[in-house]
């Protein structure tokens, strides 16, 4: 008589645990994904950096968008490392309200961004419906996780023909890349002249 009742017992507590643990999943998936979101819409306001004052081959503005991981500001240190070499005086702006709005003293604008679901950083956008680009050659980065970075680019480049920008030139380095290669890549980029 005993048996039955505990193998059904035994039964439920079964699917008891699975249950438990598919609540404990979904709920890590949540917390994480929350996580993941927030560190990516963090705020990043910092001061105007200005590097190369005494360069005299133009004077660029990069307006960037750091990432979770040190990426997308490895790509742009090394971007701004080959335009140093190259000469030209630049001011660095991480995105956001504080970015310079004016840009008619600059010669060259650079956007750079990770890429967010398909889009680059949403702040990216905000920064550019605000400002005139007045149009300046712009050269667009973005920092991907795959090879599908095209509609994030396509959108980028939209973004700054609305804000009155002359698109120039347009690279996507992939995270999941030879990360030596990608960074020699970002220094040599700037082959551009005033
Ligand atoms: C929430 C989230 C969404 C992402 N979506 C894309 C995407 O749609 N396409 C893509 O190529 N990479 C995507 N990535 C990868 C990032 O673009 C990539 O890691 C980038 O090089 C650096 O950004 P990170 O430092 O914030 O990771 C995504 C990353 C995260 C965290």
């Amino acid at each position: 008589m005993d048996e039955p009742t505990q193998l059904k017992g035994h039964k439920m507590s079964r699917k008891k645990k699975i249950g438990f643990t598919c609540v404990i999943l979904v709920i890590g998936l949540v917390v994480s994904t929350g996580i993941i979101l927030a560190l990516a819409n963090r705020d990043t306001t910092s001061p105007l950096e200005t590097r190369n004052p005494s360069g005299t081959t133009g004077y660029m503005l990069i307006v960037y968008r750091p990432g979770i991981s040190s990426f997308p500001a490895d790509v742009m240190n090394k971007f701004a490392e080959g335009a140093i070499s190259t000469g030209w005086k630049l001011d660095i702006s991480t995105v956001s309200e504080i970015s310079p709005k004016d840009i008619s003293k600059y010669d060259l604008i650079v956007i750079l961004s990770p890429v967010y679901m398909g889009a680059p950083q949403a702040e990216i956008a905000t920064y550019l419906s605000s400002v005139d680009l007045l149009q300046k050659p712009v050269v667009s980065i973005l920092a991907c996780g795959s090879n599908t970075g095209l509609p994030a680019m396509n959108k980028l480049v939209a973004q700054i023909s609305a804000a009155n920008g002359t698109n120039l030139v347009q690279a996507a380095f992939n995270i999941n890349g030879n990360r030596d290669q990608v960074l020699v890549e970002a220094n040599q980029l700037v082959q551009i002249k005033r």
